[in-house]
């Protein structure tokens, strides 16, 4: 069966470390390069970041194409509280080789949606900064994309104010380009993520895999848990991200509920709040599926199944 064909935008971001670590080395997912945005840290380091992960993996193939700096109206909002100074705290890599491509994640975006068969699918766990732009920029990538499957926002609580999750209320207008893009969308949101909390019973399992993804797995998960635990107190830190990838890997794995989704965009104290008519109030047509469960057992044998496919010559740390 032919690989899903898939574009990673990202803002790594331990959580997007991971995901990118499941989807560089399946052989079910054709991973063809990753865009990158502003968010968890600034774009300088999030790119940065990104060369860091795929050239410790080995995978140093893997174009990444640096994109939108700045959200596309409110201020820049980071995440140093979880992710560190660096957006990335916690591993130390070897001197980086590897650099971005000099197109703009936005033109490749719209050079690759526009030559495809439409069979590619956006998976973004970031501010939705780069899409949006390249949907308005060129609004035929829009018949183009196959589907959008997104982490970001919640039907319950925040993670950022009582309202908003931070992918959403990072770049509310951009999310709102996307969601009325008419596209297929998933929406992984935190009321599924919050259901895999990696516990250090869970990183104790992922380092027996003993290869240079599972260090990596061991060096983010210890920086990225201390911070979950301060922040909000969790025992183990939710990991968001890869679970766009691993839905991806294994459709039954969330279960999802067709819904009208709207982004407020009021700038209230609900400011990039993703609205889910859950319950249909609205009578308007379902505009997302959004994840409602997860089953977390098979979640996390996924992501060890991915730490385990990589061999220990393959990283060139
Ligand atoms: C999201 O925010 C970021 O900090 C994480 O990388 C994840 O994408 C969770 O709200
Ligand atoms: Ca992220």
């Amino acid at each position: 069966m032919a690989r899903q064909k898939i574009i990673c935008d990202c803002d790594p971001g331990h959580d997007d470390a991971i995901a990118i670590l499941l989807a560089a080395n399946s052989p079910d997912l054709e991973l063809l390069g990753l865009t990158i945005v502003a968010g968890n840290q600034t774009l300088e380091n999030t790119g940065r970041n990104a060369c860091h992960v795929l050239q410790w993996l080995g995978r140093e193939q893997i174009p990444v194409y640096t994109g939108c700096g700045r959200p596309m109206v409110r201020d820049r909002v980071t995440a140093g509280d979880i992710h560190g100074k660096t957006g990335l705290d916690g591993p130390v890599f070897p001197p980086l080789r590897k650099a971005p491509e000099g197109e703009h994640a936005v033109s490749y975006l719209i050079r690759t949606l526009l030559a495809s068969e439409g069979d590619i699918t956006v998976v973004t766990s970031g501010p939705m900064t780069n899409l949006g732009m390249a949907l308005r920029m060129e609004p035929r990538i829009a018949e183009k994309i196959q589907r959008i499957v997104l982490m970001g926002g919640s039907y319950t609580n925040g993670n950022v104010t009582p309202a908003a999750e931070f992918n959403i209320l990072a770049d509310p207008e951009a999310a709102h380009v996307c969601f009325t893009s008419g596209r297929p969308i998933t929406m992984i949101g935190l009321d599924v993520t919050r259901k895999v909390l990696c516990y250090p019973e869970i990183v104790e399992r992922m380092a027996k895999a003993g290869n240079c993804a599972s260090r990596l797995f061991v060096d983010l998960m210890k920086h990225f848990c201390k911070a979950q635990k301060e922040v909000f107190g969790w025992e183990g830190g939710p990991l968001h991200d890869p679970v766009t990838i691993a839905c991806l890997l294994d459709p039954g794995l969330v279960s999802t509920k067709p819904m009208n989704v709207q982004i407020d965009l009021s700038h209230g104290p609900s400011y990039g709040r993703t609205n889910c008519d859950a319950f249909g109030y609205l009578g308007l047509p379902a505009t997302a599926d959004v994840a409602v469960d997860i089953d977390a057992d098979r979640f996390w044998d996924i992501i060890e199944d991915g730490l385990r496919r990589y061999g220990e010559t393959e990283a060139r740390a």
